[in-house]
């Protein structure tokens, strides 16, 4: 056959391999593709300098008096964890930043408005009053897709009524040892659950039209492979997060073939582009020691090749460093390799200059400036920014319902549909509201923070009353039964009381500071729920953590066992479940092993022996 020929027929065959590929993302095809020659007659308005700028995101607390966004002609701000306005955390206070900083993007040459990006993973929890919902583990274990898009789409109303419009959420990890301190972020350890809840989450806050005041860009992170990392004994020096962890697998190496990469971890990210999912983010990780943000093969080729994505690539927070310790060189790796937005929070001018440079020698082509300008804009045109109505301000009917009752109800609705009963001896479960005397044992009873965990108000969290509005476990039950509820945090129970209820967890973590190597509960806690068993009364242990805990045969000296998971600020949806008003329906999301010496655990792994399989959930 004629060489002519052959080309024809082999071009005619990639036009036809690369539509069949793209046709699986229809969906985000129809969100951006179509605004793509719109986007690119702004593109062609611009100067470098402009381009550049809309590809840099900078943090909130780096940004002084904020006229850099305006000089810069930034695309971008984020709030990381913590990161509050100057002037406190208050709805109005974050609302008013928002609003100074859409000011100065409206107020550059071409008034191209900014993406204002949060870590609403669990509602808005970085502002006070915000509605906190349960950590993906627990909505994991709901199974409920319809009530997961519920819960995102209420986080997106909370996150617009301060007028923020891009949320780092959702995260589709797929957790495949407990021992990562970001378990509990991940829906499930099985990659079907997050498929349907991390589609149903995008769904929830983009809803189908992002123009609508009361939706947010989603972001499906962190791809690919963050929860697969191995576990690595922890080198004495690895900065931060104290000495006496012994493990690392927060941004450690996925070591496992593409064929396990694709079946387990790059799924999710099907279903979220196919629900046309604005901005996907890669992963601190290495899969077999690549960068995620320095691979060609897994940005350009997978991601935007085969999967077809169409929306916005964005870095992790200063996740290039990780790439070389030349600045320049990290730049130009991770520009190339198909990353469109930055997320440099402090050093975001020397980003700018740098990425100029190597445009100006030909080291990063013009092209790959344009192609990410013009899918950022097309985003932006997408949710109506560019709008001739656009307006920089607030929507105040959202902060009218901002942290509101019937927020508050949804919340609670999820947690009781996540909590998992795991044991149930002698019907110690439900207790009896109208007769028995209840002992409450354990700080954890009465705090909302551990109740929270971790990306709630600060980035890792806090024990404490770390936000207003919220309804601890005990105050709950004290609520429901009145003066027959007594309470004694060190486990002291009354002789006259008729069952116990101690509470009993994790305190509050974040990314590496929860990488943990045995997963026991502390000493303090085994002896509390000792003592209070040993006291003779039916003994029912809740726990709050963000992954299953290794009992070691404690859960044999309590009469029930309850995995409550990080429920949030609403703890009455535990104790509506404790007092039978509803029954428990979790289904465990993740294998709970026997002992520290099976991890890493996980459905269908060959003659696994957890303590309760993936699926376990008893009701009354
Ligand atoms: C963090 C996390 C990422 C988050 C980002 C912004 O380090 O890895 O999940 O969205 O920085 O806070």
């Amino acid at each position: 056959m004629p060489t002519k020929v052959i080309q024809i027929t082999a071009l005619a065959f990639m036009w036809l391999l690369l539509l069949a590929t793209a046709s699986h993302c229809v969906a985000n095809d129809d969100l951006f593709t179509k605004h793509t020659a719109a986007a690119i007659q702004l593109v062609d308005r611009m100067t470098l300098a402009e381009k550049i700028g809309q590809m840099t995101q900078a943090e909130l607390t780096s940004l002084g008096d904020l006229s850099d966004i305006r000089r810069l002609a930034l695309g971008s701000v984020l709030s990381g964890g913590g990161a509050d306005p100057d002037d406190g955390n208050s709805l109005a206070a974050w609302t008013a930043a928002y609003e100074a900083c859409q000011q100065q993007a409206v107020g550059s040459r071409l008034g191209v408005p900014i993406l204002y990006g949060v870590d609403a993973v669990h509602g808005h929890g970085n502002v006070l009053g915000a509605v906190v919902f349960p950590h993906n583990i627990g909505l994991g274990c709901t199974r409920n897709a319809e009530l997961v898009e519920e819960v995102n789409r209420i986080t997106a109303r909370e996150v617009r009524a301060s007028g923020m419009n891009f949320n780092f959420a959702p995260c589709v990890a797929v957790p495949r040892d407990d021992r990562w301190g970001r378990t509990y972020e991940g829906f499930s350890e099985h990659p079907g659950v997050v498929a349907e809840l991390g589609a149903a989450a995008v769904r929830g806050l983009q809803g189908f039209d992002l123009r609508d005041p009361a939706r947010v860009l989603g972001c499906a992170k962190h791809f690919v492979g963050d929860g697969a990392t191995a576990a690595e004994v922890r080198l004495p020096d690895w900065e931060g997060f104290g000495a006496e962890k012994r493990l690392r697998l927060d941004q450690g190496d996925a070591r496992i073939d593409e064929p396990t990469l694709r079946h387990l971890h790059v799924r999710p990210y099907v279903d979220a582009i196919n629900e046309g999912v604005g901005a996907v983010m890669p992963s601190y990780s290495t899969w077999n020691g690549v960068r995620c943000s320095a691979s060609h093969q897994l940005l350009a080729e997978l991601l935007k090749g085969e999967l077809g994505f169409t929306g916005i690539v964005i870095s992790d927070y200063n996740a290039i460093d990780q790439i070389s310790d030349d600045y320049k060189l990290a730049i130009k790796t991770s520009v190339n390799a198909g990353m469109d937005m930055f997320m440099v929070p402090q050093k975001y001018e020397r980003f700018i200059n740098l990425l100029t440079e190597l445009v100006n020698q030909g080291q990063v082509p013009v092209e790959r400036i344009n192609d990410a300008v013009t899918r950022i804009v097309r985003v932006k045109i997408a949710m109506g920014l560019l709008d001739q109505g656009f307006s920089v301000e607030a929507d105040p009917q959202l902060a009218r319902e901002f942290g509101s009752d019937a927020h508050r109800a949804v919340a609670r609705e999820a947690v009781r549909q996540s909590l998992v009963l795991l044991r149930n001896q002698d019907g110690a479960l439900p207790l009896n509201r109208q007769q028995q005397r209840i002992h409450v044992a354990g700080r954890a009873a009465d705090d909302i923070g551990v109740q929270c965990g971790g990306w709630t108000i600060e980035w890792q969290g806090a024990e404490g009353e770390v936000t207003p509005g919220g309804t601890t476990i005990l105050a709950a039950l004290r609520k429901a039964v009145g003066d027959r509820v007594t309470y004694n945090p060190a486990g002291h129970v009354p002789d006259d009381a008729e069952v116990a209820v101690v509470v009993v967890g994790e305190s509050p973590y974040a990314e590496g500071a929860g990488d943990d190597a045995d997963l026991a509960l502390s000493k303090g806690d085994r002896q509390l729920v000792q003592r209070v068993a040993e006291s003779g009364v039916p003994t029912v242990l809740v726990l709050l953590s963000g992954r299953p805990l290794i009992l070691d045969g404690l859960e044999e000296h309590c009469e029930a066992v309850v995995a409550a998971w990080l429920p949030g600020t609403e703890g009455a949806g535990v104790a509506d479940v404790l007092l039978g008003d509803y029954q428990p329906s979790g289904q465990l999301s993740f294998t709970w092993p026997r002992n520290a010496s099976q991890h890493p655990i996980n459905v269908g792994d060959a003659d696994a022996d957890p303590l309760y399989p993936f699926g376990h959930g008893l009701s009354y």
